[in-house]
């Protein structure tokens, strides 16, 4: 089994990979700046792995920090979570979205040459498709930059080609996310972003548990069934799984993919929000609002790819990623009564 270093793998997606890394008998290793992770997630990570799990305090731009953990901990292959993650935010803040999402990058590719270490999983995001002309989108759907997120994505995607070009020892799985959701099973990790989420699911839990009125629905006359967004929700464990299957293959010897991690199936605003809804046990309040600027009326995967390349296929479906999401809230208003 491989040792695999998880850059923000003390974050959502992070966390739960390590979680699914450990059950394949894999011995995971953290490197995490915890600026959108809980400090306690790793003791957290080695109560359910049952092992420790070693972890480096470090940001992605430093490259001694990256040195000093791959010097220490030797590992087989990379999978690379640490990113700022919302378009919203980056609309905002596109400078600190290419120093970290890019320069970052840069650094972790060079750290890792130097240590003779070319295999690595990036994290990417269905957000390089822009606004997809075709729906399920496949990876064979141009890459267009849409906002300063999708941008810095495109942009670490075109550097591993490159690299991959000039050095073909480079092995690199390219995993583009399309929407996750949910949380282990255990209840014992979760989404839990710093400040106020961005993103629907942890919304509505927040309505959900009281801490926010209701849910404000981003416009209602999208060309949709019932003309809310409609988005491909994959469970966090899938995802997690995907990542698995995805260095199994580099370690394989395989040489590298670019794959859609999807489910192939799209569900709109006011869909999530009923499904919350079962979850909890009640009907859960919302308004209609205006849209938010750069929003997309549909993204939905093609995930044949995945299948036929990884054997890849989400496994769970609306109901379990909301009923664990509801869970996992919970279980954190117990932990801090
Ligand atoms: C989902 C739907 C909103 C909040 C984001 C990131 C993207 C990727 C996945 C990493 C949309 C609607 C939302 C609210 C709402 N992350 N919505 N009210 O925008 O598809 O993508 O997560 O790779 O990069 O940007 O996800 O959860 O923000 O929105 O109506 O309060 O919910 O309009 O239709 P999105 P989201």
């Amino acid at each position: 089994m491989a040792v695999i270093l998880l850059t923000g793998g003390a974050g959502y997606v992070g966390s739960h990979a390590c979680v699914a890394l450990a059950a394949a008998g894999h011995s995971p290793v953290l490197f995490d700046d915890f600026s959108n992770a809980r400090e306690d997630v790793p003791d957290r990570l080695a109560r359910l792995t049952g092992a420790p799990v070693p972890c480096y305090r470090g940001d992605v731009r430093d490259p001694a920090a990256l040195g000093r953990v791959l010097a220490a901990q030797n590992p087989d292959a990379v999978m690379h979570f640490a990113a700022l993650k919302a378009v919203g935010e980056s609309m905002d803040r596109p400078l600190d979205y290419m120093a970290v999402n890019i320069a970052g990058l840069v650094t972790l590719l060079g750290a890792m040459e130097a240590a003779g270490l070319r295999r690595l999983v990036y994290s990417s995001s269905a957000t390089v498709y822009g606004v997809p002309d075709v729906t399920p989108t496949p990876e064979s759907a141009p890459r267009r930059a849409v906002n300063p997120y999708g941008f810095t994505k495109i942009k670490g995607e075109e550097i591993l080609e490159q690299l991959a070009a000039s050095d073909p020892r480079w092995a690199v799985g390219v995993l583009r996310y399309f929407n996750p959701a949910g949380a282990h099973e255990s209840a014992m990790i979760g989404e839990d972003p710093s400040g106020r989420p961005n993103n629907l699911v942890p919304l509505i839990a927040r309505v959900a548990a009281g801490q926010l009125r209701r849910l404000e629905v981003f416009g209602d006359d999208y060309s949709t069934p019932d003309g809310t967004g409609v988005r491909d929700y994959i469970h966090v464990m899938d995802l997690a799984e995907g990542h698995r299957l995805s260095v199994e293959r580099l370690l394989a010897g395989a040489p590298g993919h670019v794959l859609n991690l999807g489910t192939g199936r799209g569900h709109s605003v006011l869909e999530v929000l009923a499904a919350y809804g079962r979850a909890v046990g009640r009907e859960l309040p919302y308004r209609v609002v205006p849209r938010r600027p750069g929003d997309v009326p549909v993204y939905c995967a093609d995930p044949a790819r995945a299948e036929a390349e990884l054997g890849f296929r989400a496994r769970r479906d609306l109901d379990e990623i909301c009923r664990s999401s509801w869970a996992w809230v919970r279980g954190q208003a117990a932990r801090r009564a």
